[in-house]
Formats: structure tokens, C-alpha cells, sequence
């Protein structure tokens, strides 16, 4: 099953990708990890994409969707792939449409996690990742619960750039819930709940 989940910076996109990873075994690509990986490496990507991320503003489309094409060709995407934080341009979401048309295996649902930005600059401007297995928490977590790992702030968890992320947002990214929506893909969860009760709701709507 390949899905898309949707939904502004901090929505909890990448909290449920990881419950419906650790759960139903899909691949989980977040564009935004790729991304932080490649900059970390400082390949000819990441050192192209830095400014952007840095900013709050999207790495050129051409970057992203050859990023993407490359890895769900690999064999571990024929299990299933959660898309996390892509697509996020119209130009994307076409790409995509036509990339898994290619491979024979299309999109099944496009679920947007839906959070108002007010609740949204409190989680960000909060939020902690472990260094060593990528568990998402929060500044409460002085190392990682999960594997006692060091806990780190993202460089574009500052209020400026999340400010920027949700404008960004605004104006790029939400015109996709109607594409998908005209696609009779879209099914709405609340995301302003506790992630379990978001979760339950996620897996009843991808009926897992
Ligand atoms: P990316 O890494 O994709 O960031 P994002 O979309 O801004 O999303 P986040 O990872 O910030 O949020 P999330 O929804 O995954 O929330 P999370 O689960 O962590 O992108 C970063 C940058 O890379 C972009 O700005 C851009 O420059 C570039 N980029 C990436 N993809 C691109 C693309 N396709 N095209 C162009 N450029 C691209 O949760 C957030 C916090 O809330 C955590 O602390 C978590 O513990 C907490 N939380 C989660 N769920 C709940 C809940 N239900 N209740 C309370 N707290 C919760």
C-alpha cells in the first residue's frame, strides 16, 4: 500500500509514519530525512539543498523528485511506501502520480493530519530527535526513551523558520488536500488529539 501523509510542519506526520512502520513494515521515506542525511554527508545534494532547509523555504522540485524517483525503485519500496513530507508542490504530486503509475502500483490514500498552526509553533519550537534511532519526542526528553540515545534540536525548529515553514505551507502545500481530494483519495484525522487516538484513527481509515 503506497500512502501520502499530508499536513503542516509539526502536524505529527512523521510520529505516525514511525507507529505505522514499527506496525505494518512499510518503507518510510521522509524527504525531510533524506534531506538531513545528505547534508550531514555534504554530498552535491545536501550542500544544494542546506540554504533552503535553513530558511524554511522548499529545495527545487527537480532535486526532490529525482531524490524520490531514485529510492522508490529500490526493492525495499515494493512492500509499501509512506510518503512523508512529500509531495509538497503541485509539480510534485504530478510527478509522483506518474512515477508509481510507471511501477503499477498507485496511491491508495492521501491522509491529512490536520493541526491548527497555533498548536503547531509550541511542538516545534519543543520538539527533540534521538541522534541515534530518529525517535521523535520532546524537550521533556532528556535522552531517548526509546534507546537512551542523545536527544538534539532540529536547526529549522526556531520560531523565524517555522514561521516561514507554515507560510510556505500555506502557499505550496495545502493546495494538494484538494488535488487529492479530487482524487477521491483524502480522508481527514484530527491531529490535535494524543498520537495513540490519532494513530487508531489513521489505521481504521488505511483499514490495517
Ligand atoms: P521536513 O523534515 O519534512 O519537515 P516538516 O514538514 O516541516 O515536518 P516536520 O518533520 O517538522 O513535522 P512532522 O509533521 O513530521 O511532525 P513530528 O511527527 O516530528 O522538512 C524539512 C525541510 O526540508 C523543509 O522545510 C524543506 O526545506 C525541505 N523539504 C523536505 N521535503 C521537501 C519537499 N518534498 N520539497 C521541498 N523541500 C522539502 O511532530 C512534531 C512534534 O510534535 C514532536 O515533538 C512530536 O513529539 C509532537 N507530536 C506529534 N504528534 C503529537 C500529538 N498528537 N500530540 C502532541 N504532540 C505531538
Amino acid at each position: 500500500m503506497n500512502i501520502v501523509l499530508l499536513g503542516a510542519p509539526g502536524a505529527g506526520k512523521g510520529t505516525q509514519a514511525k507507529k505505522l512502520v514499527e506496525n505494518h513494515g512499510m518503507l518510510h521515506l521522509s524527504t525531510g530525512d533524506l534531506l538531513r542525511a545528505a547534508v550531514k554527508d555534504q554530498t552535491p545534494l545536501g550542500i544544494k539543498a542546506k540554504s533552503y532547509m535553513d530558511a524554511g523555504d522548499l529545495v527545487p522540485d527537480e532535486l526532490i523528485i529525482n531524490m524520490v524517483k531514485e529510492r522508490i525503485q529500490a526493492d525495499d519500496a515494493k512492500k509499501g511506501v509512506i510518503f512523508d513530507g512529500f509531495p509538497r508542490t503541485a509539480t510534485q504530486a504530478v510527478a509522483l502520480d506518474s512515477e508509481l503509475a510507471e511501477l503499477g502500483q498507485p496511491l491508495q490514500h492521501a491522509v491529512l493530519v490536520d493541526v491548527k498552526s497555533e498548536v503547531i509553533v509550541k511542538r516545534l519550537t519543543s520538539r527533540r530527535t534521538c541522534r541515534d534511532c530518529g525517535y521523535i519526542g520532546t524537550d521533556a526528553d532528556a535522552s531517548c526513551p526509546k534507546c537512551s540515545g542523545e536527544m538534539y534540536q532540529r536547526d529549522d525548529d526556531n520560531e523565524a523558520t517555522v514561521t516561514n515553514r507554515l507560510n510556505v505551507y500555506e502557499t505550496s502545500t495545502a493546495p494538494l488536500i484538494d488535488y487529492y481530494r479530487g482524487k477521491d483519495l483524502l480522508v481527514t484525522i484530527d491531529g490535535d488529539r494524543p498520537v495513540d487516538e490519532v494513530y487508531a484513527d489513521v489505521v481504521a481509515a488505511l483499514g490495517l
